[in-house]
């Protein structure tokens, strides 16, 4: 990379391999940004084109209107580099945890195998277009194949991280109303069978699935329901290994996802299917720089948004090789990362800020053994990455050559929607870099008006947004309304992120402004793990805030008001338990504070922000407008004592 005043530029070589090289695009698609996406949306196929680039009834709009197109119809027969030049390549490869078993390698011939028959087994089950499917399996193939078999007959998926606990599940199930359940019976996890067949039967327990497709994955003993259960290998092996793709309306839903928002219950984004495709195949296309040789290595698991359009759809949509891993990075030695990255020539390498912290840690005798030179790009996502790391992901793993993007976006965007292109840059260490060319961003103060650079404020996303943003809160118009389009007006998107932008319009993320906290980049809301904790009988009140951690960003802490008293370590024990089996071990909290007042506004509104400067050092800020200000005292004498 070329340096110049604190900024780097890719090579010459990287620039000229690069789809997009030229900074005119970012000029033609300000110009007029639907048209810019139209243009970009013609390189799909549609079996019908649209009438209408863009439509737009705030707080609703739309995309491609009266477009028809199907997803995987653009991932197999149609797929931009010809189904009998793919039909042949390997799709995907499934690295299994045990070092012992061997890894399975499907081509796109095979991959459209087993979605097809797997479609025709759910549409005798009665599933139709329009139908929400859970699927709650780990990162197998069969993960892949269920989406897209799902989108291959108009179905919805949605889908449920495997380590979720029965309750997440049961929770999306009841909002979804799904009929069909596709799990396993269990998966590995750091060499221990977990049995996620038993968890499924818990969370569907008074929902409204009445089948369950379950795949053979672990062998573990489960317990199978007559006439409700059965094996994915029974139901799909007989099936006609081709199924009619089913005509989508550009604006029908792909599929829903969950995320944590401001309060308890999580919310369902709603994607829809010829937007989305556009923006996967394009983000996919332009910052991973996919080519016909790649081998593109996402490792984040498929329950998040991360997964489903970096480590499923964008690879498809570009043809491209991408590899899915079963296990945990550092397992069973904390160089398995590198290991795969060297086993399967890994070219593109996309994770997570607190992966890069953890590998960083690791010895550089440990990493000499790699020479990392099948690497051309490297990418951060999820969580803000600090200097340090950057720099150490750049020049260690990088080598100094390679461009490094750091990716910002959310569940609700569907795809990427702010980062430097490889091929142009400029890239600055914790900076995520420029709008993706036909986006508007900016940056606002409390007024609602435009802050020059080096100013922070809220960023927004202004009209026409981009084609990957949901559509909707499924079955919850207010929430949509109120989350997203009430901080300034119906017109403007509002992410809850801060942000600043430099001199050359580089943008650096600060953080979220709501009540969403990023363990380990994983998504949770404090107001969900509150809910959790005060269900609890001894515990009166609770207040959770994410506490700065150097390896995973932040870890929830709980400060709780009990009842009647009891020893702190028995009151975190059942917090924790709780937590489990309300969410599961991503959610663990860390250290559990016993109070005796919780700092509120005479309103009563617990004040979580001054609890969480309590750890960041900043200034408490003004208490005078507290109900109880002494409560602050209290807690940060106690604080001082058990630190
Ligand atoms: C944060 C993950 C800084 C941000 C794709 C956002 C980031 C939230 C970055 C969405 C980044 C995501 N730099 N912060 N590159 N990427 N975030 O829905 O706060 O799990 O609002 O989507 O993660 O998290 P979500």
């Amino acid at each position: 990379m070329i340096k110049k005043k604190n900024l780097y530029y890719p090579l010459d070589e990287i620039k000229k391999r690069a789809w997009a090289n030229n900074p005119q695009i970012y000029r033609e698609a300000a110009k007029n940004p639907v048209k810019f996406w139209e243009k970009l949306a013609k390189e799909l196929f549609w079996f019908k084109s649209w009438k209408k680039g863009f439509l737009h009834k705030a707080p609703y709009f739309k995309w491609f209107l009266g477009g028809k197109i199907n997803i995987t119809s653009n991932i197999f027969e149609k797929n931009i580099l010809g189904f009998e030049k793919i039909k042949n390549k390997v799709a995907l490869i499934w690295e299994p945890e045990s070092l012992e078993e061997k890894p399975t390698i499907l081509t796109y011939g095979n991959l459209f195998r087993k979605v097809n028959k797997l479609a025709n087994a759910l549409l005798k089950l009665g599933v139709r277009k329009g139908d929400r499917v859970g699927i709650y399996l780990p990162m197998i193939p069969e993960v892949i194949i269920s989406m897209l078999a799902c989108a291959r007959i108009g179905a919805v998926h949605s889908v449920v991280f495997s380590a979720f606990s029965s309750q997440a599940l049961k929770v999306r199930m009841e909002d979804t109303k799904a009929k069909v359940l596709i799990t396993s019976d269990g998966y590995y996890r750091k060499g221990k069978i977990i049995n996620l067949k038993q968890k499924a039967d818990q969370g569907i327990k008074g929902t409204n699935v009445k089948k369950v497709v379950v795949v053979n994955r672990a062998g573990n003993k489960v317990g199978m329901k007559k006439r409700r259960d059965f094996w994915w290998k029974d139901l799909t092996e007989k099936e006609n290994d081709w199924s009619r793709p089913k005509v989508m309306d550009s604006e029908d839903l792909l599929f829903i996802l969950y995320t944590s928002g401001s309060t308890g219950r999580p919310k369902g984004c709603e994607h829809v299917t010829g937007g989305y495709a556009v923006q996967a195949y394009w983000t996919g296309k332009w910052i991973f720089d996919l080519k016909e040789d790649d081998v593109f290595w996402s490792t984040a698991d498929i329950g998040w948004v991360t997964g489903h359009t970096y480590s499923c759809y964008a690879p498809l949509l570009n043809g491209a090789t991408f590899l899915i891993f079963e296990g945990a990075p550092n397992w069973p030695f904390p160089d398995r990362w590198a290991k795969i990255i060297e086993k399967y020539g890994v070219t593109t390498f996309y994770t997570a800020p607190t992966a890069i912290r953890m590998f960083e840690k690791l010895s550089k005798s440990l990493l000499k053994k790699y020479s990392f030179n099948t690497l051309q790009i490297l990418g951060s996502v999820g969580e803000p990455i600090d200097e340090t790391s950057w720099l150490w992901y750049f020049n260690e793993i990088g080598k100094g050559k390679l461009p490094l993007v750091d990716t910002w976006w959310q569940t609700e965007t569907g795809g990427v929607l702010i980062t430097s292109l490889p091929g142009m840059g400029p890239f600055k260490p914790a900076f995520t870099g420029l709008p993706f060319p036909g986006v508007k961003i900016d940056i606002l103060d409390e007024k609602g008006k435009s802050l020059p650079a080096g100013k922070q404020g809220a960023l927004v996303i202004l009209p026409p947004f981009s084609p990957g943003l949901l559509r909707g809160v499924y079955k919850n118009p207010k929430k949509y309304l109120k989350t997203y389009w009430t901080e300034y007006s119906k017109k403007v998107y509002f992410t809850s992120d801060t942000a600043y932008k430099n001199k050359q319009g580089l943008l650096r993320i600060v953080g979220r402004v709501d009540d969403v906290i990023k363990v380990a980049g994983h998504r949770l809301t404090t107001g969900e793990l509150e809910n959790i904790i005060t269900a609890i009988p001894n515990i009166a009140e609770s207040a959770v805030v994410g506490k700065p951690d150097k390896i995973k960003g932040e870890v929830p802490v709980a400060f709780v008001v009990l009842k009647k008293p009891k020893s702190q370590k028995k009151v975190k024990k059942e917090v924790n338990s709780q937590v489990l089996q309300g969410i599961g071990p991503i959610a663990l909290i860390k250290e559990v504070f016993i109070v005796r007042d919780l700092p509120k506004t005479r309103s009563g509104k617990i004040m979580r922000r001054i609890l969480k400067r309590l750890f960041t050092g900043e200034a408490l800020g003004d208490l005078s407008t507290l109900a109880n200000p002494e409560s602050v005292e209290v807690i940060k004498k106690q604080l001082k004592n058990s630190l």
